[in-house]
């Protein structure tokens, strides 16, 4: 299974630094096979040697430039991070990102052999419409994406679940993965509320080989515990 964290704008880089130590003493101790990830700020992103990955959770699509506020391929490539994360439903809602932009990113970073964690996740009013839209809505996310690329991992996260407490239920999951195996052979992942208390239900949905997971994950024993269940 692959499990996620995505710390958003959490923690801090010596936090981040306090957070790997002990995940990765656990880890280290349980010998398990989960591949681990861990999406910091920026600030905190460091060349790091462990059993967890560490990735970027938002870069421009530039190896350097005039971008300011932003951060490119040599600030990432300085500490070796080659996995990434792109499309998330805040970046997309909240900071404006485009279907264009978003595929923008992912073939600048493909092109450059990332490893690409690619978020897709549908609004409560297409949830509430039925599968179908919800279908529609996710397939339009894919637009420009190459869902054949090698190193994707698609994350499947209702907005309406994200940072709720509500996660979706195990049958909708179920369906939309589902749907989403007709669409790429990628790792699926589910995001949205994944928590200790339904980590178990949500891992055995047939379909399902990982999760994403924001708030569960800020604290490392918390999150060691969802990946022992
Ligand atoms: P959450 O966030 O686990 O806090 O719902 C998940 C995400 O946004 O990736």
């Amino acid at each position: 299974m692959i499990f996620a964290a995505n710390f958003k704008t959490h923690h801090t880089r010596s936090s981040t630094r306090a957070y790997l130590q002990t995940l990765q003493t656990r880890l280290q101790d349980a010998s398990t096979d989960h591949r681990v990830y861990v999406f910091p700020p920026a600030t905190a992103l460091e060349r790091y040697e462990g059993v967890v990955t560490l990735g970027a959770q938002n870069i421009y699509p530039v190896v350097r430039g005039a971008y300011t506020g932003e951060i490119g391929l040599d600030q990432v490539e300085e500490f070796g991070i080659k996995t990434v994360l792109i499309g998330h439903s805040e970046r997309r809602s909240l900071l404006g990102e485009t279907q264009k932009k978003v595929a923008e990113k992912f073939a600048f970073f493909q092109s450059q052999g990332f490893e690409i964690f690619y978020c897709i996740g549908e609004p409560l009013l297409v949830r509430e419409s039925g599968d179908r839209a919800v279908i529609e809505h996710l397939r339009a996310q894919f637009e420009g994406i190459d869902t054949d690329y090698t190193r994707l991992i698609v994350a499947y996260e209702p907005i309406w679940a994200i940072g709720t407490g509500r996660s979706a239920t195990v049958s909708e999951i179920a369906t939309t993965h589902a749907a989403l195996r007709e669409m790429t052979d990628a790792p699926l992942l589910y995001g949205g509320s994944v928590k200790q208390e339904n980590i178990a239900q949500i891992t055995a949905i047939d379909g399902v080989d990982g999760v994403l997971v924001g708030s569960a994950s800020l604290d490392p024993e918390g999150f060691y515990r969802m990946m022992c269940c």
